[in-house]
């Protein structure tokens, strides 16, 4: 295999949890892990109660030796600092550390995550767990990697509405707007009399008596979304930068102990409270936990693929995934058991996408806990079987790729821009009780996807001149600053494609003033004279480069100022009005999609938009269930195909490659099996 240097290693692995095991285990799976080219678990995460039993009183043994019996075996170590799960003691003795919902209700103890970032004691203890294990680990070189706390933001745990965060909310807002008025003009209290005269008069977005859904039995089941749109959006923001800051927190207490390795922290592709783009901007780079097919759900592959060019595009940077799912799961029930050759394709599908640390959750059963139903990749019994047999293999397969693997670059000439302050603005008023920010951003990646257009997930800070095409889908929140960006992308030949819901808000929540779709209206050369929220049912058609669709939550009904009509609709009192419309402006061009489109015409929407912008698909005829990422390692490309379907798929490709995985040459026809792979120089 002469295509492959040699060199860098990638990390493969499994989260590992020694304090549930008797001691005399931990060599027996030292070994079946070497065996299964493990090379580095995740550890101590959860294990505050045993590390600091008492405060201040610390107990490193069952760890050092623990990760003793690891180094034997050649495996490494990435430590987690515990401050997901407070002991006991320490709830008991500050009580106002567990964080309060909207209600007024306590979060009270047992299970995990119960605490506030904003509260002035529990970042005391934090300080002191994470200096101790920084001093005792430091200087170790087994641990690789710190990860900080676990999962950020998981079980709704961003948004706490106790006094300590009332407090720090007012210092927030005084930070941001330095002035009462200020806040007041912004927020626009004037409206029913909601005017604070006094930082200390102003409040969290508690239940009020508009909130006011009460189920037949009296339970009250409402979010608070009533409140005023500018106090609820920088609450929003509030709670995020307070994660940021807690996890700022324990990065500058590791740093200022003279731990020199890097660090980083488990995210979630869909915890959506955090703006994970802030939270990835004091990490060294990301890690994530994916999980396919859970007690929660299924995921379709393209979602899967999404999430993981999301939390590429949050560093614009190769990332881990920390927790792989390899077994059946749940918490009282259990999800679908991996099929054979699922656990590998999945494991191929991050890498495409960038992965390259892999680390799979868990290494063995628990026969306790909340857990106890959450399978890895042995079973109680601790007996190696399928899913044993199946890492292995990958493990072998990837400490031949290793060097083709770690640092190499996703190619992609397109962009999906995620916004979290859109996505917020959106989340509490979706102009269409149907409409969902994030499902339009995943419905342009699928087309995308099965078009076989690898895009990028970035943020609207990216170097915008590195894409042919960008889309800002809902685009709601504007600022002249963006516009600006967004004006010089196109004129030097950029294509953008904006859809309805776009530009018709300020940066604060309050609504523009200007005509719609706001500050998109030059660029986009229309202007929106109308638009029909579709509720009940009801939906639209709409015809043209589309071929025929329908739209059935929002028409944008367009009055093309400059821009040229793509579709119409052909029903409603808005029959022949202009739907779908694109601007030439300097260079380049504008799409405005003012409606929502079904699959197929969104999937050709896409074909359209993708040939007047000349990118090109991977594949000429889209095939089902077949992923194509196209990879390039020290100046040569390589393409990693994926079949997530379970039947054998035969691939036509431009020409001849190799197959590194079998090391075969490949004549124009790629045949793979159900769920099978193919890396393919
Ligand atoms: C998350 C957590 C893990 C574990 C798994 C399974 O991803 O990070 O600690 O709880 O889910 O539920
Ligand atoms: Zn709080």
């Amino acid at each position: 295999m002469e295509y492959i240097k040699g060199g860098a290693k990638m990390y493969f692995g499994a989260d590992y949890y020694p304090e549930h095991w008797p001691v005399e285990f931990w060599e027996d799976h030292a070994k079946l892990m070497k065996e299964a080219n493990i090379n580095v678990v995740r550890i101590a995460e959860f294990a505050w109660a045993k590390m600091e039993f008492k405060e201040g009183v610390f107990d490193f043994l069952w760890l050092d030796e623990a990760i003793e019996v690891l180094k034997v075996k050649g495996i490494k170590v990435v430590l987690g600092t515990p401050t997901a799960t407070p002991p006991k003691w320490i709830m008991d003795k500050n009580p106002d550390i567990y964080m309060e919902n909207e209600f007024g209700q306590i979060r009270g103890f047992g299970s995990r995550r119960h605490y506030c970032y904003n509260n002035p004691a529990f970042k005391e203890h934090t300080s002191r767990i994470v200096k101790g294990m920084a001093e005792h680990y430091k200087n170790n070189p087994s641990v690789i990697l710190w990860q900080i706390d676990n999962e950020f933001g998981c079980h709704d745990t961003v948004r706490c509405y106790c006094d300590h965060c009332l407090d720090a909310f007012r210092k927030w807002l005084e930070k941001k707007y330095t002035s009462i008025d200020q806040l007041n003009s912004e927020w626009g209290t004037i409206f029913w009399s909601q005017t604070y005269g006094d930082w200390n008069e102003v409040i969290l977005p508690k239940y009020t008596t508009c909130d006011s859904n009460v189920s037949a039995s009296g339970e009250i089941t409402s979010k608070t979304f009533t409140h005023n749109p500018g106090l609820l959006l920088d609450f929003y923001r509030f709670s995020s930068d307070s994660v940021v800051s807690y996890q700022l927190l324990q990065i500058e207490v590791l740093k200022d102990t003279g731990c020199s390795q890097p660090i980083s922290n488990n995210l979630m592709g869909h915890f959506d409270q955090l703006n994970y783009f802030d939270l990835g901007k004091d990490l060294d780079f990301i890690v994530w936990d994916n999980y396919i097919n859970t007690q929660w759900g299924q995921s379709d592959y393209r979602s899967i693929s999404m999430a993981h060019d999301l939390m590429h595009g949050i560093k614009e940077k190769n990332f881990w995934v920390m927790e792989q799912q390899s077994g059946p799961c749940g918490w009282n029930y259990l999800g679908d058991t991996p099929k054979p050759g699922q656990i590998r394709l999945w494991t191929y599908q991050a890498i495409a996408h960038g992965a390259e640390g892999m680390v799979y959750f868990r290494w063995r059963a628990c026969p306790f806990g909340t857990e106890q139903y959450w399978y890895g990749i042995l079973d109680h019994d601790g007996i190696p079987r399928r899913r044993y047999r199946e890492i292995q293999q990958i493990g072998n397969e990837i400490s031949k790729l290793s060097d083709l693997i770690v640092g190499s670059q996703k190619i992609t000439e397109t962009a999906i821009i995620k916004s979290y302050d859109n996505l917020w603005s959106h989340e509490f008023q979706p102009h269409n009780a149907a409409f969902n920010y994030n499902k339009l951003l995943s419905q342009y990646y699928f087309a995308l996807a099965s078009n076989h257009i690898n895009a990028d997930v970035v943020s609207i800070e990216t170097e915008f001149s590195k894409y042919k095409l960008v889309f800002m889908p809902a685009f709601n929140l504007m600022t002249g600053d963006i516009l600006k960006k967004v004006e010089k992308y196109v004129a030097d030949g950029g294509n953008l494609v904006t859809t309805f819901r776009s530009g018709t808000k300020n940066w604060n929540n309050s609504m523009t003033l200007k005509t719609l779709p706001g500050y998109f209206k030059e660029i986009s050369g229309i202007e929106v004279e109308e638009f029909d929220s579709l509720n009940h049912g009801r939906t639209v058609e709409v015809k043209g480069i589309i071929g025929e669709g329908r739209a059935s939550l929002w028409c944008d009904i367009l009055k093309p100022l400059y821009a040229q009509i793509l579709a119409t609709y052909s029903e409603e009192y808005y029959e022949g009005e202009a739907a779908i419309t694109v601007n030439s402006y300097g260079k380049g061009k504008v799409f405005y999609v003012g409606c929502d489109l079904d699959a197929d015409a969104m999937n050709s929407l896409i074909q359209y938009i993708a040939q007047t912008s000349q990118v090109k698909p991977l594949l000429q005829i889209p095939q089902e269930g077949i992923e194509i990422v196209r990879k390039l390692k020290d100046g040569k490309e390589y393409m990693i195909v994926l079949n997530h379907t379970n039947k054998i798929q035969k691939v036509q490709l431009e020409r001849n490659f190799t197959e590194v995985l079998s090391d075969k040459m490949i004549h124009g026809m790629c045949t793979i099996e159900g769920y099978g792979v193919a890396v393919l120089i």
